[in-house]
């Protein structure tokens, strides 16, 4: 049997337990775990706000974790399905932050949304920081 290739997508800026949690789940729906991890543009577009770690620095911290097979830079919402398509994904696996908005691809892999971990974000991480 073919190995069964999952995909998902994040900024995964200050790395976090919800992160760990996220992507586990995701290699766990299959053989082999890709992650495209937001451009620092694609970031800034998606958040306003400038991410703390550049990509360079969240691409190597994703594709350290032992869950990650594969990762690549995610320069824009809009080319999803040739991501999919060109790792030849089996399974796109999103937060539930993201419910519903990329059911369109399911006519070329399954689309699977994943619950958030509770009271962990980047957002809330960074604000914590800043305010003490
Ligand atoms: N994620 C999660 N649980 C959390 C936080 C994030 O499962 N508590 C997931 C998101 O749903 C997404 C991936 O991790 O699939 C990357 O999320 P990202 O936007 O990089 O992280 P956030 O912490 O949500 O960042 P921010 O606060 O800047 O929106």
């Amino acid at each position: 049997m073919t190995d069964r290739t999952v995909i998902t997508f994040g900024t995964f800026d200050v790395l976090h337990v919800g992160h760990l949690r996220i992507l586990e789940r995701a290699r766990a729906l299959g053989d082999r775990l890709v992650v495209g991890v937001s451009s620092d543009a694609l970031n800034r577009s998606k958040k306003g706000r400038d991410a703390v770690f550049s990509q360079a620095e969240r691409l190597a911290l994703v594709g350290a974790l032992k869950v990650v097979d594969d990762v690549f830079v995610e320069e824009s919402l809009d080319l999803k399905r040739q991501y999919v398509v060109s790792h030849q994904a089996h399974t796109l696996v999103m937060g539930d932050d993201w419910a519903g908005r990329f059911d369109f691809l399911s006519d070329v892999c399954e689309v699977v949304y994943l619950p958030r971990t509770p009271s962990v974000s980047t957002t809330a991480i960074i604000e914590r920081i800043t305010s003490t």
